[in-house]
């Protein structure tokens, strides 16, 4: 009796196994959940304003290059015989506030469940100034990078990778250390040692093969990088040794540009170069600069930043009593008859970009004309070109406008008070310098301090000028401050107009 009673149906054994697939799909569900959200899925964190967003906001750069978090927070620490103790300071990093726990230009990302850090634009694209007599350091996001030695920062995780004493017990031993505060778990501790550990090792190694040849280069120093020969070697895998790159071509080392105002520039033929007429373009290949990739890249994230960038004011001159009135209305007559036609003009209107009007304003000069440097000019071929139109094949976006051009490009001058040192190699400290023939400008001077000269207008460069300097030596190739001399460029002119042009460049 109880037997027949314990017996299922027909109908209860087909319910009970359509449970079991239930079961199973919701399980399966589940799982598939929880890996996307731990291993697919990434995490950011987001800024409410765009300007924290371009200086803390994360472009995608850490997936491709980022090192883990603690592994950043723990290399200074390991390596205070080689950093001292301002840690990535001595890089030229820097702190909007003295205890913030990243500095300005490196974001974070949680990429596969674990926290991972790298750069973003600001890195490059902020400046700072300091007042003669005064100690505050003042911010200006969207500025050229004058404290940025990235050939440096490069170089250390190079040497990080080939020192012996970089293992897995010493790096654990570190992110534990008080310093640093790390407290991994015994589980983080497995992933560290044997996932983290080494794959970071072997990133390292790679980049020390990648980029060796950055070595034979001259020294970029503070606020330069070499634009496009890492470019080619980290995402074209271009030969980069004695045999395929030399001479000229090897130093190409330009100054940061400032990035404010990109609306009205949209249509120039901008960068250093003038090799990019598209503002979209010049950003999305920026950011493969920092370390994203085409499949990395976070495009929403650069949206972002390219909606503030487009009229982003420039700064104004930070002492608007420091200016004569009367001597800038003179130096602004000069400027329009010698100067603007090729970088535009500033009046009671605002600053002009009317190329209508400003007929040579985002085009380019000749080589042999301009005169200046030619290593940046070099390093830029029709090869590379050719490799850059092929990158984001198959989207939308895909770059087509990059070209070789003939010269140098015709900028726009606003805000130039706060973009020295001056030329695309940053070759000439100040705004009065470059208005002398280049046989008078400082052919060996001091670079790396952001106090403010407003006889000269730039940052100082002499022995006693504060901050970590950098002696730069213009024979050395690359950074040559031959050019933009001559009859049309001002440096004709007797002393009392070059001096009157400063004073009205100070209002740009
Ligand atoms: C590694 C440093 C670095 C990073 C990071 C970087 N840039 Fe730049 N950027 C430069 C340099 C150097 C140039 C000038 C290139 C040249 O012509 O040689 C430049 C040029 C530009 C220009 C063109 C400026 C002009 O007037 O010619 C824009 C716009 C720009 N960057 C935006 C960005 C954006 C947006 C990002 C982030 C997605 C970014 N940059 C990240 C170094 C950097
Ligand atoms: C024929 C066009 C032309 C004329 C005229 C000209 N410039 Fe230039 N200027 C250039 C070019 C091209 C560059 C970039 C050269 C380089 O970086 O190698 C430049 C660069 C500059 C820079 C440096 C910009 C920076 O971001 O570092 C300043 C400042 C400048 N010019 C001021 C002047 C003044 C002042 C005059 C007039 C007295 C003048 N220019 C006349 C073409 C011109």
């Amino acid at each position: 009796m109880s037997r027949d009673n314990d017996r299922k149906t027909p109908v209860e054994i087909a319910v009970a196994r359509h449970r079991r697939w239930w079961l199973a799909i919701v399980v399966l569900i589940l799982l598939g959940l929880v890996y996307y959200l731990v291993f697919v899925n990434q995490y950011v964190v987001a800024f409410v304003s765009p300007k924290d967003h371009f200086m803390h906001g994360s472009i995608g750069s850490e997936t491709a290059t980022g090192p883990p978090y603690w592994v950043f927070k723990a290399l200074p620490v390991m390596y205070a015989d080689k950093l001292g103790p301002e840690g990535w300071g001595r890089f030229g990093f820097l702190y909007e506030k003295p205890d913030d726990d990243l500095p300005i230009g490196v974001s974070r990302r949680v990429v596969s469940g674990v926290e991972r850090v790298w750069l973003n634009c600001s890195v490059c694209h902020v400046g700072t100034y300091r007042l003669p007599g005064d100690p505050v350091r003042h911010l200006i996001p969207g500025a050229p990078s004058n404290n940025l030695r990235l050939q440096e920062f490069i170089g250390f995780f190079i040497d990080v990778g080939r020192d012996p004493g970089f293992t897995a017990d010493a790096l654990i031993a570190t992110i534990d250390a008080p310093e640093v505060g790390g407290d991994l778990n015994i589980l983080e501790r497995l992933i560290y040692r044997y996932v983290v550990f080494p794959r970071v090792k072997s990133a390292f190694l790679d980049l020390g093969t990648q980029l060796d040849f950055v070595k034979r280069q001259e020294q970029w120093g503070p606020g330069r990088v070499d634009t496009f020969n890492p470019y080619k070697a980290l995402q074209f895998n271009f030969p980069m040794d004695e045999a395929h790159i030399s001479g000229a071509a090897l130093n190409g080392s330009s100054d940061y540009p400032a990035i404010w105002r990109q609306r009205p520039r949209e249509g120039m033929n901008l960068h250093w170069d003038g090799n990019n007429d598209s503002v979209a373009e010049r950003n999305l290949s920026a950011a493969l600069g920092a370390g994203v990739t085409p499949v990395t890249v976070d495009r929403a994230s650069i949206a972002r930043i390219e909606d503030w960038m487009w009229d982003l004011p420039s700064p104004p001159f930070p002492a608007a009593d420091r200016i004569d009135q009367a001597k800038a209305a003179e130096g602004k007559t000069l400027f329009l008859r010698y100067c603007a036609d090729c970088h535009g003009f500033k009046d009671v209107n605002g600053y002009s970009y009317d190329r209508q009007r400003f007929t040579r304003l985002g085009k380019t000069v000749p080589l042999a004309e301009i005169g200046t440097d030619v290593g940046r000019w070099t390093s830029y071929t029709e090869n590379f070109a050719a490799e850059q139109n092929l990158l984001y094949a198959g989207y939308p976006w895909r770059f087509s406008r990059f070209h070789k051009t003939d010269g140098y490009a015709n900028h726009p001058l606003d805000g130039i008070w706060a973009r020295s040192p001056y030329l695309h190699n940053g070759s000439v400290p100040t705004l009065r310098d470059l208005l002398e023939p280049s046989a008078k400008r400082p052919p060996v001077w001091l670079r790396g301090s952001d106090e403010f000269d407003f006889a000269k207008v730039g940052y100082r460069s002499d022995q006693s000028a504060g901050g970590d300097l950098f002696r730069y030596d213009t024979t050395r190739p690359g950074n040559a401050n031959t050019g933009h001399e001559g009859y049309r460029y001002g440096t004709d002119l007797p002393d009392a107009a070059k001096d009157a042009l400063v004073e009205y460049m100070k209002t740009l």
